[in-house]
């Protein structure tokens, strides 16, 4: 049994990856989260009774708290997704970004070397590369040029864990992947906020143009990749991870109310997102090429199964929309 911390599995992704690896078995899980107003257990209700499974809650940035759980389970793989994502909250107000994003991150490293972890799996994303024009691809050597609060913070932790591996020697690798999309996405991000707003009759709010391309990689593609750079990837080496999927924005709106059978009415062009990246895109040809990993959804087929989990789940969406997720923490597992 391989003791596996990972941070922030109570979100979107980190809640589909522990799903994964427990699935997978052979691993002890503990899931490290603060459960911010992005976190929610009910995301993982089906693992509460697994015994090789833990939750605890603690913010990455409180070195203390996360000494105490890194001296109780003693991992030996941190996989690290705890970040405040959302490039719209980062515009209103950085703080968070930089506490959780960049301090958090630096109090993992220290724990896992004064801890003697074996490997520290680094989330990143592809926004440290900034925005590229209409041509042109990102690979791991493009310069490191964000944008936005959330992408420079995200880029700060980056460069963080690479001098970790530099300076320390210590076993880091480093993901940085494309947009997701699929079950359990807060419905803050564009995919699940469009579905949410269609089945309700609200307006679907398209920033600009609506021509911005995003490269989709369906979530369990991405949680796939993430565990073969776990147990694969060299030391010291990033992988860049995408869907091969670029659509312009407006091309996912229609599509989903297409889906729906919704009327193209709902939509509304509103302003732009200040410094808004015009285009991500990214180049798998070394993580295919070294750990032979690659996609294995196409986006119409991804897009559409989250259209249904939508569907099929109303209850959670309404219930993260209307805040009663909050309570559930405290119902299940005692006062804050
Ligand atoms: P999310 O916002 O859905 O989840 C983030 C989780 O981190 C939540 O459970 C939250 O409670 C937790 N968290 C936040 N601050 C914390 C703190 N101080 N201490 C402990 N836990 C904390 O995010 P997501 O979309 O699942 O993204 C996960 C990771 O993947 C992030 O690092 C993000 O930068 C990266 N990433 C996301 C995408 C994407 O498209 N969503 C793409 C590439 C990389
Ligand atoms: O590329 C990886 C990144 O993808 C991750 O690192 C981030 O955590 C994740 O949030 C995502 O960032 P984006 O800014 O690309 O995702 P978002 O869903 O916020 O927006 C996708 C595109 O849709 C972007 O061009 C902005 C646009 N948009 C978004 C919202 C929420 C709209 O037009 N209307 C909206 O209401």
């Amino acid at each position: 049994m391989t003791k596996i911390l990972i941070t922030g599995g109570a979100g979107f992704i980190g809640s589909n990856f522990v799903r994964m690896l427990s699935a997978k078995g052979g691993h002890e899980l503990l899931n490290l989260d603060a459960l911010t107003y992005a976190g929610n257990l009910e995301n993982l209700t089906e693992l509460e009774a697994d015994p090789d499974y833990h939750f605890v809650r603690a913010d990455i940035s409180k070195r203390k708290a996360v000494e105490g759980v890194f001296a109780d389970f003693r991992p030996e793989v941190v996989v690290h997704f705890a970040a405040e994502s959302h490039v719209d909250r980062s515009v209103l107000d950085a703080t968070a970004f930089v506490t959780t994003n960049v301090l958090g991150t630096q109090v993992l490293l220290d724990m896992s070397r004064q801890y003697d972890v074996a490997r520290f799996v680094h989330v990143s994303t592809d926004e440290v590369y900034g925005s590229l024009g209409p041509t042109g691809l990102f690979t791991e050597e493009s310069p490191l040029q964000p944008n936005s609060p959330y992408s420079a913070s995200k880029t700060g932790s980056d460069l963080l864990v690479r001098a970790a591996h530099h300076t320390h020697g210590f076993d880091t690798v480093i993901t940085r992947c494309s947009n997701n999309y699929g079950p359990y996405q807060f419905p803050e991000k564009l995919i699940p906020l469009m579905i949410a707003n269609a089945l309700e009759d609200k307006s679907l709010p398209v920033y600009g143009d609506g021509k911005n391309v995003r490269d989709w990689i369906y979530v369990e593609d991405h949680c796939e990749a993430i565990a073969r750079v776990m147990t694969n990837g060299k030391a010291g080496e990033v992988y860049n991870i995408g869907g091969n999927e670029e659509r312009e924005n407006i091309w996912v709106v229609k599509k989903i109310l297409e889906i729906l059978g919704k009327s193209e009415e709902q939509i509304e062009y509103v302003k732009d997102r200040p410094g808004h990246d015009r285009r991500y895109a990214i180049d798998g040809t070394k993580i295919a090429n070294e750990l032979g990993w690659t996609p294995k959804h196409d986006f119409e087929s991804g897009l559409k199964a989250t259209v249904e989990w939508y569907l099929a789940n109303r209850e959670w969406w309404e219930r993260v929309r209307s805040g009663e997720y909050r309570e559930y923490y405290e119902e299940n597992y005692g006062a804050r």
